[in-house]
């Protein structure tokens, strides 16, 4: 990396309580300045992209848009071309309420917390492109949302869970939650998920129906595709025209399902950038004063593909162990 800076949190949130565990990006950071053309000590995107407007997920945020040419709007595939598919055929499982307690995981059915606040005003801008996105404006495949960023440790798996378990309580959605970080797959632990087939299955065996390696769970509306088993080419089968149709596998006549994919770290591993290709929104998280403003230029230039881009920055408290700690995340006892 060529700058060492980190995302310095807002002054108006350097309060005595601590930030909150979603800050908000703006007035911390120039998110037009990522709208400039990256020069990455890194290699280049896969292909070359205009630049993108970058935005924080929280709405109320007062970051003024890059002056980008909205999307031209795309008209909706006719239904016959549309793969036609069952519903989710896996296995079912529980998921123990206690596990996702100890990491700070959004417990369905519990009393209302900070992080279940946060992530309800944060999916709230997603659910809304994702809309727009079925009935033809804006942005394609809207539904898909990649949760990416810089570096490992950022937040990503944490994010993708509770943004996945805050769509699922939605009365008119229902969420896929895809674990696409094929070599280092925690979407399944992170659950307290037993293994099984998944998405990179699936991909490298065209006669293995996509539906049949979704877990269904006892959380109402939560369907889990596990990453299965890494291939030493997991690039090329996602690069592949195999993908879309896969993909398309998993929305096709359920115009209120989400997927949201979890993602290796951009600056790590191609999946993510790949990904990019496939999806309507892009989920960058950012950890306030760690990541650095070259890094995560870098990481945004490699996820050019994705029309739509925005920003979280996760809450700088918290332990790399997943544990909680100090009075914050005692917030629900
Ligand atoms: N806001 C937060 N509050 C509490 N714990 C958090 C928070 N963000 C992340 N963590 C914890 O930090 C650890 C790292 O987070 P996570 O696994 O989500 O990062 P990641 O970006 O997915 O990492 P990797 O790239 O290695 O997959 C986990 O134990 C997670 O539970
Ligand atoms: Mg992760």
């Amino acid at each position: 990396m060529t700058d060492q800076s980190k995302i310095p949190l807002p002054p108006e949130l350097r309060s005595a309580s601590g930030p909150s565990l979603i800050e908000r990006a703006s007035g911390s950071f120039d998110f037009r300045t990522l709208t400039r053309p990256v020069v990455p000590d890194l290699p280049p995107a896969p292909k070359p992209s205009a630049p993108k407007p970058v935005a924080v997920a929280v709405p109320a945020a007062p970051v003024a848009p890059a002056p980008v040419a909205a999307p031209a709007p795309f008209a909706p595939p006719p239904p016959e071309t549309i793969v036609e598919v069952n519903r989710f055929t896996g296995a079912y499982h529980k998921i123990d309420r206690e596990h996702l307690r100890e990491q700070c995981i959004i417990e369905p059915e519990s009393a209302v917390t900070s992080t279940l606040e946060e992530f309800r005003i944060i999916k709230r801008q997603l659910l809304r492109v994702a809309a727009e996105s079925r009935g033809g404006q804006g942005t394609r495949h809207g539904e898909r949302i990649l949760i990416a960023s810089a570096h490992p440790g950022e937040g990503k798996t944490f994010c993708a869970v509770n943004l996945a378990i805050s769509i699922a309580a939605e009365k008119d959605n229902e969420v896929l939650l895809v674990d696409a970080d094929f070599a280092k797959p925690s979407v399944l632990s992170t659950l307290g998920l037993p293994g099984g087939k998944g998405l990179m299955d699936a991909l490298a065996d065209p006669s293995l129906p996509v539906e049949d390696c979704v877990i269904g769970t006892d959380i109402a509306g939560l369907y889990v595709l596990p990453a299965g088993n890494a291939t030493g080419s997991d690039t090329e089968y996602l690069a592949s025209a195999r993908t879309n149709a896969v993909l398309d596998r998993l929305t096709a006549h359920s115009p209120s399902r989400i997927v949201i994919f979890d993602s290796p770290p951009v600056l790590a591993a191609s999946p993510a950038t790949v990904l990019a290709n496939h999806v309507g929104q892009t989920v960058v998280v950012v950890r306030a004063d760690v990541t650095g403003e070259a890094a995560l230029r870098d990481a945004v230039g490699l996820l050019g593909a994705c029309e739509d881009i925005k920003l979280l920055l996760n809450g700088t408290r918290f332990s790399t162990t997943g544990r909680r700690f100090g009075t914050y995340y005692g917030y629900k006892e």
